[in-house]
């Protein structure tokens, strides 16, 4: 939805594929085709419809596209969705361009687990391989007994991590056109229960460590060569940084920059599709952006009424006009400009997400 909304401030038009014809983009795409992202057909109809053509969402089957990518414009190309819907593939890349990540073993038995196990000690972190996302999929494990919480597991491909106790965790998002690499300010991320909760930007990592990460990313992406948007995921621990996951669309990370930056995540991706010249982004003040869950609805009033909270903070209430309320589900988020983290925290704990008695 946020992506044909920026499309449109270009003068283009969008024609989007989605299954759920309620899903938000319904609300703004110019045409609509209904469709699984397996519909061999429908992707083709999208791609000739299409003077350009992207993807918003990583498990679109990426064999289905090899064809279409050799006849259409998928801009971006196939390579980095395919090298980040496995988890295992996607950190020997990593690996392969340079980036450090935590220790990991394939395993697909209760042997592989076992072995793994005594590879890395615990506690470390069971991943099935393909389709998680907001921590689904993931078992973390303390001790013997929480193998058998893997066990259902074991019929798919998974993969056992080395746990980090990471400082914090990172975002770097990239866009890259060939000639240059842009690279968004880095924004903290805070998760409960795997899924982002918040957005801080800036960090308050040194000036070096930024740096040596956003050096590093731009290295991994030139030398995966890849075009179009990137985030990475990162854990922080002391002066090292160990590669998590990656995504090559906008990301729940990147939402902060629509008010936060002085260009965006959305419209970098969309000047890249449309081949006009990328923009370095600027963070314009400290930024805090809310994610707004199915069980956080009740707070969005809360948000809407800046005034009746007393402050001079900038609020900026995105909803997603989903349909459906799921608690868990991304509905919506707020950005707050002009907030530091210590403000939020504030602001937060005091005034939004504690339920009036
Ligand atoms: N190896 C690890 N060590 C410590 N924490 C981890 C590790 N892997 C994942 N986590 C935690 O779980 C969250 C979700 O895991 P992630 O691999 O990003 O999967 P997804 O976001 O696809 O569900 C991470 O953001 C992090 O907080
Ligand atoms: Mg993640």
């Amino acid at each position: 939805m946020m992506l044909t909304e920026e499309i449109h401030n270009f003068g283009s038009k969008t024609v989007v594929l989605d299954p759920d014809n309620t899903c938000p983009c319904t609300h703004v795409a110019d045409e609509f085709i209904c469709a699984s992202f397996d519909d061999y057909a429908a992707l083709k109809e999208l791609c000739q419809k299409s003077d350009v053509v992207t993807y918003e969402f990583e498990n679109v089957k990426s064999h289905f596209l090899i064809d279409l990518e050799a006849k259409y414009n998928i801009k971006q190309g196939i390579r980095p969705l395919f090298d980040s819907q496995d988890r295992l593939r996607e950190k020997e890349n990593a690996k392969k361009h340079g980036l450090k990540t935590a220790r990991f073993f394939s395993c697909q038995s209760r042997a592989d687990l076992d072995q793994a196990v005594k590879e890395l000690g615990y506690p470390c972190i069971y991943k099935t391989r393909t389709l998680g996302y907001d921590g689904h999929g993931q078992v973390i494990l303390y001790s013997d007994k929480d193998k058998d919480t893997v066990e259902p597991y074991l019929n798919v491909e998974g993969i056992v991590e080395e746990f980090i106790d990471f400082d914090l965790e990172v975002s770097v998002i990239m866009v890259r056109d060939g000639d240059k690499t842009i690279v968004f300010p880095i924004g903290k991320n805070i998760h409960k229960n795997g899924i982002l909760d918040l957005s801080i930007v800036p960090t308050k990592l040194s000036r070096d460590l930024e740096n040596r990460l956003k050096e590093a990313s731009v290295r991994f992406m030139e030398s995966a060569d890849y075009r179009g948007i990137l985030c990475i995921e990162y854990f922080v621990k002391n002066s090292d940084f160990y590669f998590n996951e990656m995504a090559p669309r906008p990301h729940n990370s990147g939402h902060y920059t629509i008010e936060g930056c002085t260009t965006n995540q959305y419209r970098e991706l969309v000047k890249f599709l449309l081949g006009v010249s990328l923009e370095e982004p600027k963070l314009k003040s400290p930024t805090v952006m809310k994610n707004i869950l199915g069980q956080d609805l009740w707070m969005v009033p809360k948000f809407e009424k800046p005034n009746a909270l007393k402050t001079d903070q900038d609020l900026y209430v995105h909803m997603y006009s989903k349909k459906e309320t799921r608690p868990l589900r991304k509905m919506g988020h707020v950005t707050m400009t002009n907030m530091t983290e210590e403000e939020y925290k504030e602001f937060y704990e005091r005034k939004i997400c504690v339920a009036d008695k």
